[in-house]
Order: structure tokens, then C-alpha cells, then sequence
């Protein structure tokens, strides 16, 4: 079996994810700054579940019908609030450190946020979908290898509608990880690119984030920027997050 190894880089690469047949892929989604971050710390502090939704009124309407579960993502960065949701304020904006296990345990979160549930709303047919992270990459690799899909998409989710150097980056430290299981297949240009872009930052990513569109907005936020630092945490920790058939995301096993 030829295995394929693919890497998209903006949001006009996933949204063109709905004509494809992804009955075989795996995808992993990276929103590195900062939803699939946040998303990662949420269940590492206890959370239930997430529920990713791409509008507003989608989450709106989930709370409506289930009073128990917490509002949580931004727009323009910021929690969103009752003028922009037309009446409810959200529990939770889109900063990992929000998500504490004081507020996150046993909780189940609808999430929205501009660009992370978008992309991973796009490729909900996918065979499997992983949620990225800087914070899991090792658990990521060992979940990957130990399936080897014929089929590897990493999602960059992206700034707005452009490619993102934090996603790119993190896509790159995958491809270099999994590189010899997928460089004899069918490698797209772009996993190359990644691969080759990722050691110029490897040792100095928050230095890298000074780069990038969102890091600089975020780190020139002084509520924000310790977003940034802990974002580009590795290692910490130590299972993977998946997008279940029921549309919740929740640790995979
Ligand atoms: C997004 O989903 O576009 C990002 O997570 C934006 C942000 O940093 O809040």
C-alpha cells in the first residue's frame, strides 16, 4: 500500500476538503495559536467533551437545548460576548489558561473560534481526526505509527485567510517525526516544505512566534501574551484528542 503524507496550509486548502473522499485519511488539525491548544488543556484538566462548531448561533442554540454545558471560544481573539452572540455571554474565551480544572472539570464545552473549528468542522468525514498540539507531539507520532494510515492530512488552520507559521511549524515537527514512514510514498510538496521549514525554528519557537501574524498580535496583548508562552510548551502532555463520530471531541484511547 502507498502511503500519502499531505500537509494544507490556509483555510481555502480545508474548506476544498468537502469534495474529497476522506473515508481513508487521518487528519490532524493544528491551530497551534490557539484553539487546538486550548482545546488539548481542556480535557487534560478534566473536561468532558468539546463540541466544535463554526458559527456563534450554532453554540447559542446547543446551550439553549443543554444548560449544562459551557460557552467557550473568541472572535478577533476576544471571549465572546452577549452583543455578539445576541444575548448570552461566554463562559470561556479562546486562552488555554482559561481552561483551569476548577472551571473545565466534568464540564462539556461548545467551542467556536475563527479559524480551529472551521477547519476541523471541514474535515469531519475523515476516517479519524486528531486535535494537534505543541503540547502532545510525541503521543501524536506514537498514535499515528502505531496505525499508519495510507492517508496523512495535517491542517494547518491558519491566520485569517492565510498560512500561519506556528501551524506550519508544528505540521513540519510532525512530518520530520514520521518521515521515515511516509518518504517512501506519495509526498506532497507541501509536507516537504513544512519538513524543511521546521528546523529553522526548532530551537527558539516562541522566538519564531514574533514571526507570525497571530503570535505578534497576541504576544503585543499583555492579557494575551502568556497565551504565547504556554502554547509553544512541548511535551506536557501525554494522550491524544480525537473528533468522534458524535461530533465531540474527547481523548482517544
Ligand atoms: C482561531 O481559531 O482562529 C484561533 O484560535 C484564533 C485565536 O488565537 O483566538
Amino acid at each position: 500500500m502507498i502511503r500519502k503524507l499531505e500537509v494544507l496550509f490556509t483555510p481555502a486548502d480545508f474548506e476544498g476538503l468537502a469534495r474529497r473522499d476522506l473515508s481513508r485519511s487521518t487528519c490532524v488539525v493544528l491551530d497551534i495559536l490557539r484553539a487546538t491548544t486550548s482545546m488539548t488543556t481542556a480535557l487534560s484538566n478534566g473536561a468532558v467533551a468539546i463540541i466544535p462548531v463554526s458559527d456563534i448561533s450554532e453554540a447559542v442554540a446547543i446551550k439553549k437545548r443543554r444548560t449544562d454545558v459551557l460557552l467557550a471560544g473568541e472572535r478577533g481573539g476576544r471571549r465572546i460576548t452577549a452583543d455578539i452572540s445576541g444575548g448570552i455571554d461566554f463562559d470561556l474565551g479562546n486562552s488555554p489558561r482559561e481552561f483551569t480544572s476548577e472551571k473545565v472539570r466534568g464540564r462539556t464545552i461548545v467551542m467556536t473560534t475563527t479559524n480551529g473549528t472551521r477547519a476541523l468542522r471541514a474535515c469531519a468525514n475523515a476516517e479519524h481526526v486528531l486535535i494537534g498540539s505543541f503540547l502532545n507531539l510525541r503521543a501524536t507520532v506514537h498514535w499515528i505509527r502505531a496505525r499508519l494510515p495510507s492517508e496523512l492530512l495535517l491542517i494547518c488552520s491558519g491566520t485569517f485567510e492565510q498560512a500561519a507559521l506556528e501551524d506550519t511549524l508544528a505540521a513540519g515537527a510532525l512530518c520530520e517525526k514520521l518521515w521515515p514512514d511516509y518518504a517512501g510514498g506519495q509526498v506532497a510538496d507541501s509536507a516537504e516544505i513544512a519538513r524543511r521549514i521546521y528546523p529553522l525554528f526548532q530551537a527558539d519557537l516562541l522566538g519564531a512566534m514574533k514571526h507570525a501574524l497571530n503570535g505578534r498580535r497576541l504576544l503585543n496583548d499583555p492579557e494575551l501574551r502568556a497565551d504565547v508562552l504556554y502554547c509553544v510548551e512541548r511535551e506536557i502532555v501525554g494522550f491524544v484528542a480525537g473528533l468522534h463520530p458524535d461530533g465531540t471531541i474527547r481523548k482517544l484511547e
